[in-house]
């Protein structure tokens, strides 16, 4: 019999926002809105979708493992040099090969409490020690805080902006604040899994990538603004030796050959990202005037969601199970250390309309009963 070792045994694995293909379980109603894990309501982009159809019977040949179409085309749209670009199988699968390349034995990975939850799942599953700071105000990363926490051992410090899942924003003259105080040696990954959301939600919003420090590594994805969730891919833009070395650990098919073609394909399609991102600026004004008027209270967010902070975690598996059964999928946070907050997606405008009257029939509801 193998042994299994006790860090895997004892790893608890990512839980995803949609728990499988019976979604809404047997109560099966009528409308069904999915808003629980941050996708593009509106479907992947329909250039890259026919662009995928057309290129369907290239599926016997092995992808391109540089890439090099898809990173001659970002390079252009991220401006920003084709040698400093990785592609990789979602961001996620970047992610995991940062541990690889850069964690030895004895490093540890610093981040803070509430952040994205997929990152501690790897330092687990690679036995890396994870060191998580609280956070500070209302739902913030402490960057003073994570700063104080830095020791010998660190070797990573994941930081999340826009955050999920609190849709919290930290500011350029936060971030470049904070970038300065880390000693050099340590690797800074910056996730923007939300950047073009973030972008056109605050003009304080800072582009992690252009800011010129040489330990900083920025993570972006095709899996939200440009809805291709289902076909994993997400790119690294880092200085050259750090994606040189990410590079040399990577599977060597990654990402695989689909993926590739509806990403270069999706990059062409500006309108299709527009409407997503026009219409998350007006869903977000929407939504947060209608959480206000409802008397619910929510976490500033320039992401493609919005955090409800409810009275405890009661309150949320209450508000969770009465909207799952009147057909809005939400997200509880509980593994991600935020038991009293609830998750709700922005997406198309009908379906957010129908959302906002479930809750308020649930909370109608509940009043009642009190
Ligand atoms: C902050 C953050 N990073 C990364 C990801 C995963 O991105 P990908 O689909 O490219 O692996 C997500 C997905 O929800 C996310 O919220």
């Amino acid at each position: 019999m193998i042994k299994i070792p006790s860090h895997i045994e004892n790893l608890a694995p990512y839980k995803p926002g949609k728990p499988g293909a019976n979604m809404f379980g047997d109560a099966k109603p009528q409308r069904q809105v999915v808003l629980s894990s941050n996708e593009n309501n509106f479907g992947p982009s329909p250039l890259g979708m026919k662009a995928l159809s057309e290129q369907l019977g290239r599926m016997n040949l092995y992808p391109d493992p540089t890439s090099d179409a898809l990173k001659e085309q970002l390079s252009l749209k991220v401006n920003f040099p084709k040698e400093c670009i990785l592609l990789g199988n979602g961001s996620d699968a970047i992610l995991y090969s940062m541990f690889k390349a850069f964690l030895e034995p004895g490093k540890s990975m610093l981040t803070s409490h509430g952040a994205f939850v997929s990152a501690k799942v790897m330092a687990r599953m690679n036995n890396v020690p994870c060191v998580e700071v609280p956070m500070v105000g209302n739902h913030c990363f402490d960057l003073d805080g994570i700063i104080s926490a830095i020791d010998a051992t660190t070797g990573l410090i994941y930081i999340v902006n826009p955050n999920n899942p609190t849709g919290q924003m930290i500011s350029y003259h936060e971030i470049t604040s904070f970038l300065d105080k880390v000693p050099g040696h340590i690797l800074v990954v910056v996730d923007e899994a939300y950047s073009e959301f973030a972008d056109a939600l605050s003009s304080n919003y800072p582009d992690c990538a252009h800011l010129g420090y040489d330990n900083v590594l920025v993570l972006r994805t095709f899996s939200k603004a440009y809805g291709l969730a289902g076909l994993r891919l997400g790119y690294a833009l880092g200085p050259e030796y750090i994606i040189r070395a990410l590079t040399k650990v990577k599977l060597t098919f990654d990402p695989n050959l689909a993926a590739q073609i509806a990403g270069l394909a999706s990059l062409q399609d500006t309108s299709f990202l527009q409407m997503t991102i026009d219409n998350n600026v007006r869903e977000m004004k929407k939504l947060t005037d209608a959480y206000s008027r409802l008397g619910f209270d929510y976490i500033p967010s320039v992401a493609n969601f919005i955090t409800l902070c409810l009275k405890d975690e009661a309150e949320v598996e209450t508000y969770y199970h009465s909207l799952l059964s009147r057909g809005v999928l939400t997200r509880r946070l509980a593994s991600f250390g935020l038991p009293d907050c609830l998750r709700i997606s922005i997406g198309k405008p009908d379906e957010n309309d129908y959302m906002l009257e479930m809750l308020e029939d649930v909370k109608n509801t509940m009043n009642q009963q009190s």
